[in-house]
């Protein structure tokens, strides 16, 4: 293959492409410098893990990809969409259309059932899956009908993750999504998440402070005070059920 085509196939696969982003939070005096000048593509299918310390901007960037924040300055794309051109009602369309999120607590509604708060999502996307179909892929068929309160942290956490993919997400966003999980049940969280990226061919972003967790990763990408600090491919990754921390 020539050098063109490579880099054509290449682009074709490119889903996020964020060009110099930063972000800087004013409070009154203060300004908190989050993100200083990100650049960063993100592939169709592929599994990231986003490593950094506290402070480091993890949360800002993966807010700032799933719409649910704006840089001050950089631009993204989604595809074709320049979501820092976008009006607040599109980047709501996108979100819904095309991203799900995790985060490390669950948010579920306690006053409904697992099944219920999947429906939450399923009601109002485009092309959702069956909650149930959601469900079983989180391996809770049989817990439909439990209200989080009967459901372990683990297995609520696979609650938020049905609910997340239901709409049959193009990007899955997880931030901590095991901070609040035994190593055991973090274990089991991660391998839904990674058959899911792997079934539904889903673009894959972990946030995570935990370095074990990158192993299961197809490019783990470290951020230092605002920055990448470095970008690894993962030649053999390591399932999530041999992982150990
Ligand atoms: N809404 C906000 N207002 C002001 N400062 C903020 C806000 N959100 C984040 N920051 C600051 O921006 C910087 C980056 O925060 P961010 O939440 O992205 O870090 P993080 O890498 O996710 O950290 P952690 O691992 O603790 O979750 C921090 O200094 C934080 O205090
Ligand atoms: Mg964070």
């Amino acid at each position: 293959m020539s050098s063109a085509e490579t880099e054509e196939v290449r682009e074709k696969r490119v889903v996020f492409r964020a060009d110099a982003i930063a972000k800087i939070y004013e409070m009154g005096e203060v300004k908190v410098r989050a993100l200083r000048g990100v650049s960063l593509e993100l592939y169709r299918s592929e599994f990231i893990v986003l490593l950094g310390a506290s402070g480091s901007g993890k949360s800002t960037l993966l807010n700032i990809l799933g719409g649910l924040d704006v840089p001050t300055s950089g631009s993204v794309h989604y595809l074709d969409q320049e979501l820092t051109a976008s009006t607040p009602e599109a980047l709501t369309r996108y979100r819904r259309q095309h991203v799900g999120f995790v985060f490390q607590f669950y948010n579920l509604i306690p006053s409904l059932t697992a099944r219920e708060n999947v429906e939450l999502v399923t009601e109002i996307a485009p092309d959702p899956m069956d909650p149930r179909e959601a469900l079983e892929m989180v391996r809770l068929g049989d817990r439909a009908d439990h209200f989080p309160a009967q459901l372990s942290g683990g297995e609520q956490q696979r609650v938020a993750i049905a609910r997340a993919i239901s709409k049959r997400p193009d990007v899955l966003l997880c931030d901590e999504p095991t901070g609040a999980l035994d190593v055991q049940t973090g274990i089991v969280v991660l391998e839904v998440i990674a058959r899911i990226n792997r079934e539904l061919g889903t673009t894959t972003a972990v946030i995570t402070h935990n370095a074990a967790i990158a192993e299961m990763a197809d490019r783990v990408i470290a951020l230092s005070d605002g920055q990448i600090s470095g970008i690894k491919i993962n030649d053999a990754k390591i399932p999530a059920n041999e992982l150990s921390w």
